[in-house]
């Protein structure tokens, strides 16, 4: 069988999928660059539509106002490609994400999420710990539906490999 190349790769969007903290802009810029994808971050892309950040989006109008949005940028993005996406960590859980592209869970324990947004005040749905331990209880099993699974706990680059790996062996002729 011959290598995988990049040539490879169809060009399916790739939805990186996972809780608040688990990496999915970092590891996501990585992978687009690497597989000259364009990265695109569905908070951003939402907050440069309303001029408004998340955070202010929750208190000025609602939650549930947000996950209309988030439905937005799904149908916006449903059927382009070639486009890396880091979604924000609830999508899923309120919408499917699968008409996006090839879902990937960024499974990272809440030891290490809590030690990454340790000094991070922009989440509205990361303020008490406790909460935000129950919430990513209650959505584990949500985004364990995700067409792959990747250690979220390793260094970025090495999960950017691991999910070029897996990628490799999908959907090859
Ligand atoms: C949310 C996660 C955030 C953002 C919003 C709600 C959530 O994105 O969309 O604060 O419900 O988990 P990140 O996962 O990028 O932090």
């Amino acid at each position: 069988m011959p290598t995988p190349t990049k040539s490879h790769f169809s060009k399916e969007n790739i939805v990186l999928i996972g809780f608040m903290g688990s990496g999915k802009s970092t590891v996501g810029k990585l992978l687009a660059s690497e597989l000259n994808y364009t990265f695109l971050d569905s908070d951003a892309w939402i907050e440069s539509k309303l001029n408004m950040s998340v955070k202010e989006i929750f208190a000025a109008r609602s939650e549930s106002y947000f996950r209309g949005l988030e439905k937005m940028f799904i149908d916006a993005h449903s059927n382009d490609h070639s486009l890396v996406i880091a979604t924000g960590g609830g999508m899923p859980c309120f919408n499917d994400t699968k008409p996006l592209g090839v879902n990937i869970y960024l499974d990272t324990s809440f030891e290490v999420i809590k030690e990454r947004l340790r000094s991070d005040a922009s989440r509205p749905l990361f303020k008490n710990e406790a909460i935000a331990l129950e919430l990513f209880k209650k959505r584990d099993s949500i985004y364990r539906k995700a067409k792959f699974i990747v250690d979220g706990n390793l260094e970025p680059l090495v999960v950017k490999d691991c999910i070029l790996k897996l990628l490799s062996s999908y959907k090859l002729p």
